[in-house]
């Protein structure tokens, strides 16, 4: 069986190669942030968002243990920034831009991905894409707060011109309408 989340990855490492530059829009643990800069290698770049600077220690700390740090920008501040922040770095077009939305399991559950910003954001991202990069977004209908926003960013997806984006959704049908699923977002 293929999980959401490695669903997603394998979507990300079907759009990314060696020397691109990648955007993790929530940090978290680090996990994707990790996945995204050993896919780009030492020549490319990831550019990493969060709001909690547990969430960019912890990824600071796994991104060095791996002998990654080099090629990622961690920014303690609100993936609504995004372009603002791409544009401040010279970071230029990038392939693929991972969200996963929701809280940090294990921390602070009130510190929490909200609908405005996160439409702000998406919005950034795909405006960012080069063709044929991805916007992959991971949402979690199963807390407070959390249908309506995967509702949201289902509406805003589904309202994407045909003729420049292909989105497609991967999500379980024979589980609790409450179980996460992944909205994907392609660049023609
Ligand atoms: C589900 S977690 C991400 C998990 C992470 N991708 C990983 O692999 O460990 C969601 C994260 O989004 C962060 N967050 C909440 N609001 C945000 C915002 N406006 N901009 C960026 N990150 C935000 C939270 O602090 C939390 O760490």
């Amino acid at each position: 069986v293929i999980s959401v989340l490695s669903f997603a990855q394998q979507l990300v490492r079907s759009k990314v190669r060696e020397g691109d530059t990648v955007v993790d829009a929530t940090l978290g643990n680090g996990n994707d942030a990790l996945f995204l800069a050993e896919l780009v290698g030492p020549r490319g770049r990831v550019a990493g968002f969060d709001v909690q600077a547990t969430a960019v220690e912890a990824s600071r700390s796994r991104l060095m243990e791996a002998g990654v740090a080099e090629r990622c920008a961690l920014m303690l501040c609100g993936h609504e920034r995004l372009a603002e922040v791409l544009a401040t770095k010279g970071f230029g077009e990038v392939a693929a831009v991972m969200f996963n939305l929701g809280y940090l399991p294990g921390s602070d559950e009130a510190i929490i991905t909200k609908v405005d910003s996160t439409l702000a954001a998406l919005e950034q991202a795909v405006s960012a894409l080069r063709r044929d990069g991805l916007v992959s977004i991971i949402v979690y209908p199963g807390h407070p707060g959390g249908s309506d926003e995967a509702d949201a960013v289902e509406s805003w997806a589904a309202g994407l011109a045909t003729e420049a984006y292909q989105v497609m959704s991967y999500r379980p049908l024979n589980r609790l309408a409450a179980a996460p699923y992944g909205i994907f977002v392609c660049k023609r």
